[in-house]
């Protein structure tokens, strides 16, 4: 769990799994390096049955990430740029397929890439001086980490166009309202709010939530039946697992449940 990384910091407090970005001097720009790492550290923590949730945040309270390091594109050929670009997809793919759920709290800007990264996640929690956009318009490329694709689900074709064509950024409360982000707080507020929610999910069922996420993001892409099918699957398969048993029986004797992910 504590690698030492040199881009990302990793830190554990109780089931939580903390993952810092860590490159304030660039406002926590993504490069290769921090997609190298961030895809190990995630692989491992999905791996460790002690870490019931993940949070992403940045370092510092200027930025959660600016996006793609920039200062890699003058030397990037069209090749380079493909390895990128998919790259990134893997890295929040990993996020989006991780077994856990994954919480943003986004503590300052999160453009291009750092809204992509913060799209990845389940949760979205973010600083009131936050700012979220996707710039890339400005450099003549367009989002290349699933911008383009999950704003429109998320917040609709027309925001989408004024944050992809016409390169907007949009404060945390306009976040808010438009459904980009699901509450905004007060910086000094924003760790706290972010464990909150995560203990709220480290108390749910691992299994329970697993499928629940997997049904969710996997549903969203497929036509109703194909999707209707998996949820019944994986309905079926929870019932073979003891958290079911604990939560019909904690519910019978009116007490709390204690789901242990088996
Ligand atoms: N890649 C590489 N470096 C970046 C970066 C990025 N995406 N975003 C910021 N930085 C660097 C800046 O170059 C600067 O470095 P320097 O101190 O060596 O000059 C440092 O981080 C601080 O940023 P700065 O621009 O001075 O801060 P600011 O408060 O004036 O502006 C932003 C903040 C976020 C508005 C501005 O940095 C910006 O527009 N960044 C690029 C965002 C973007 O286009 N992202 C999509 C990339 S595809």
């Amino acid at each position: 769990m504590s690698k030492p990384y040199e881009t990302i910091r990793v830190e554990r407090e109780d089931r939580i799994a903390w993952i810092v970005l860590n490159r304030p001097h660039r406002l926590n720009a993504l490069n290769d390096v921090m997609m190298e790492e961030l895809l190990d550290a995630l692989t491992t923590i999905d791996n460790d049955p002690g870490v019931r949730c993940v949070i992403i945040t940045g370092e510092g309270d200027r930025a959660f990430s600016a996006g793609a390091d920039i200062t890699a594109f003058p030397k990037a050929t069209p090749v380079m740029a493909e390895e990128l670009s998919r790259k990134g997809q893997k890295v929040f793919s990993k996020i989006e397929e991780l077994s856990k759920p994954v919480i943003a709290a986004i503590n300052g800007y999160a453009l291009g890439g750092g809204l992509e990264l913060a799209l990845a996640c389940d949760f979205r929690i973010a600083s009131e001086h936050a700012e979220l956009g996707s710039p890339e318009i400005n450099l003549g490329i367009i989002p290349g980490w699933g911008g383009t694709q999950k704003l429109v689900r998320i917040i609709g074709l027309r925001n989408a166009k004024r944050l992809v064509m016409l390169g907007e950024r949009l404060k945390a409360e306009e976040a808010l309202q438009l459904g980009l982000v699901d509450k905004v707080v007060p910086f000094e507020k924003l760790r706290e709010e972010a464990k909150s929610l995560a203990q709220k999910l480290c108390n749910g069922p691992p299994i329970g939530l697993k499928y629940a996420k997997y049904a969710l993001n996997f549903g969203s892409q497929v036509p109703l039946e194909v999707g209707l099918r998996l949820e019944a699957a994986l309905m079926a398969l929870l019932f073979s697992t003891n958290d079911v048993k604990r939560g019909i029986e904690a519910f019978m004797s009116k007490s709390k449940p204690e789901f242990k992910g088996d």
